[in-house]
């Protein structure tokens, strides 16, 4: 993009939503442009992200944003030259910059969505989309009212396996679909809770922006366990159902074209990891889909036997996945004859597809839409098993969020 045409389209981003869509056309890049890219929040994940992104040809990683300066400084060390910030709208406020890649914590993805796209960037987010319905509804209209390239870090959208799916079904090899059955378990040696982290020297009040790391919710003294262990808190997280039943659903949403569901339940609670956690590590989720579908997920993290899949049962076939495998057909031997068949295509870049559609302006492989319908799921989810009640869309809809 040349400076004049970043420069334009600043100015519409600065006129709002409305002087965005009557101009989309000017912020097209050549299929040759450099990428510029800036990350908010480089913890975990958002080093994963880094290292996916940087190998990509023509892509600049210029800038990062995160309150805590270890992360800061883990960013200059991998790239030089990079310009840091322990404030994420110094990021959006660089006119060069194209995309922002988002990996904070949950209960900040709304913020960093909105103010990304009203910034007039394109945007990677993590998952899960959100940290409640309000905030999905909002970020969905908002990506909606943009013409921004959003995608939602839903890998598996990307997967070999997803195309495999949808095309066995939609070739009729797998026949009437009324239940999906998945799960997944992980196992710690004893006296070591499952996703607990370790707190660095370093990780001091001095070093840490917490105010913005609160992100509005009620404050208090800088407490570095929830900074490194936000995961095992509801006011900043979603669970085990936000960290891994979203990929699963969304590929079952994916493969199966599935609507959001029309009820929940979910039951389960803290059995296993009694270390102060709030988030069960024991759970069990059914979802009613209108389709007359019913999808269920449990997980545990005292037992990995069966690791994790999704066992699609048609009444012609069945459809085996297990993360980063290839698709396993088996057909029904009641309707239909044949041999097992297991699925062809490569695994998709999941990184690189967002790169390729901030260059082409094509719709990515994880949309706005995509991270939505998932994140209503895994908020139905949720607030059935806090209101230990079995759940409707609108009901679910209707209740308040809380901490
Ligand atoms: N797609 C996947 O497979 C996958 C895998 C792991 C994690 N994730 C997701 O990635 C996200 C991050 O998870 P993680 O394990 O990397 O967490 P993390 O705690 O390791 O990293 C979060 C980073 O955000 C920083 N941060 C906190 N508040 C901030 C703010 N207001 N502005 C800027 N930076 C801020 C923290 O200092 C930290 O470095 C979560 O949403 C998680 O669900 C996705």
């Amino acid at each position: 993009m040349t400076d004049h045409t970043r420069r334009t389209f600043l100015k519409q981003a600065a006129l709002g939503t409305a002087a965005v869509l009557a101009y989309p056309a000017s912020t097209v890049l050549g299929a040759n442009d450099r990428v510029r890219v800036g990350m908010i929040g480089v913890g975990d994940r958002g080093n994963d992200l880094l290292g996916q992104v940087l190998p990509l040809h023509g892509v600049e990683v210029v800038a990062m944003a995160d309150v805590y300066s270890r992360r800061r400084d883990q960013a200059k060390s991998r790239v030089p030259g990079i310009q840091t910030f322990d404030d994420h709208r110094r990021i959006l406020d660089m006119k060069d910059i194209d995309g922002v890649i988002v990996a904070s914590p949950l209960h900040i993805h709304t913020r960093h969505f909105l103010d990304t796209l009203s910034a007039g960037k394109d945007l990677y987010s993590e998952k899960t989309m959100t940290w409640s319905i309000p905030e999905a509804d909002k970020c969905l209209s908002a990506a909606k009212n943009s013409d921004r390239v959003v995608q939602i870090g839903l890998q598996y959208q990307s997967s070999g396996s997803l195309i495999d799916a949808k095309q066995m079904i939609r070739d009729g090899w797998v026949g009437k679909v009324t239940q999906v059955e998945s799960w997944m378990g992980r196992n710690t040696p004893h006296g070591k809770g499952q996703w607990v982290r370790p707190v660095p020297p370093d990780c001091t009040a001095q070093n840490v922006n917490w105010s913005a790391f609160l992100n509005g919710r009620p404050d208090r003294p800088f407490d570095p366990f929830k900074l490194i262990n936000w995961r095992l808190f509801w006011e900043f997280a979603g669970g085990n159902c936000a960290e891994n039943m979203v990929h699963q659903v969304a590929w079952i949403m994916g493969a199966l074209d599935l609507p959001l569901p029309s009820e929940a339940y979910m039951s389960g609670g803290v059995f296993s990891e009694k270390d102060g956690r709030e988030v069960p590590d024991t759970i069990a989720v059914t979802l009613d889909f209108p389709k007359d579908i019913v999808v269920t997920w449990q997980s545990t993290f005292s037992n990995k036997h069966y690791e994790l899949g999704d066992h699609i049962l048609g009444s012609d076939g069945t459809l085996e996945h297990h993360f980063d495998e290839p698709l396993q057909y088996w057909p029904e031997k009641t309707n239909r004859s044949g041999d097992a068949v297991r699925g062809q295509t490569n695994e998709g870049d999941h990184m690189a597809n967002w790169i390729d559609c901030i260059r082409s302006r094509a719709v990515p492989n994880a949309p706005a839409e995509m991270g939505y319908r998932s994140a209503i799921a895994v908020h139905m989810a949720n607030l059935s098993y806090k209101n230990k009640k079995r759940l409707t869309l609108e009901e679910a809809r209707a209740i308040t969020p809380e901490f």
